[in-house]
């Protein structure tokens, strides 16, 4: 019998440390919870399209956010976008308009590739289609794009799926 292979995901934002970071624990945790297996049934990664943040674990109140909610990133490393990415995953989820812009300009000349689509698409939030970047700012956005990134998942894997979740 063939086993179809992992759906793979991959989260990009801007520097890596906080909100793609957040987005890869939130979904990981939505997934098992939901009853899929990792490796199995899906992969999950994040990485910044900017340079500055390479080799640095989450900036410290993305990890208090979501130990505040069982879900520890502390382990996770920041990592620069790559080309290989656009081959290596099915799904790449931007947090804003501007890592969508610079995903599509790196697979301008690529065919097939992966689903490329703004994260929040797949949320049933009210927003502007974007994860606001929380890094300049307090404890509140942090807890924002908590809401913001627990809804997307939600609705990603319900799509990716076909699942509905209680
Ligand atoms: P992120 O947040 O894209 O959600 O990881 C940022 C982190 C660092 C910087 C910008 C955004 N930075 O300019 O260093």
């Amino acid at each position: 019998m063939n086993t179809p292979a992992p759906q793979r995901f991959l989260f990009v934002c801007l520097g890596n440390i906080c909100r793609s970071p957040m987005a890869e624990g939130i979904f990981r945790a939505e997934a098992l919870a939901a009853g899929l297996r990792e490796e199995t049934d899906f992969i999950c990664d994040s990485c910044g399209t900017g340079s500055w943040h390479v080799g640095e674990a989450p900036d410290v109140r993305a990890q208090a956010a979501l130990a505040e909610q069982g879900i520890d990133i502390s382990g996770l490393t920041a990592r620069q976008l790559r080309r290989a990415d656009l081959s290596d995953f099915d799904w790449l989820l931007a947090m804003d308009r501007q890592n969508l812009a610079h995903i599509e300009r790196m697979g301008r000349e690529l065919p097939g590739g992966p689903q490329v689509s703004l994260f929040l698409d797949f949320s049933d939030m009210d927003h502007n289609g974007e994860v606001p970047d929380p890094y300049y700012g307090g404890e509140e956005g942090f807890l924002h794009c908590e809401r913001l990134i627990r809804s997307a998942s939600r609705g990603l894997i319900a799509h990716a799926f076909d699942r509905t979740l209680s």
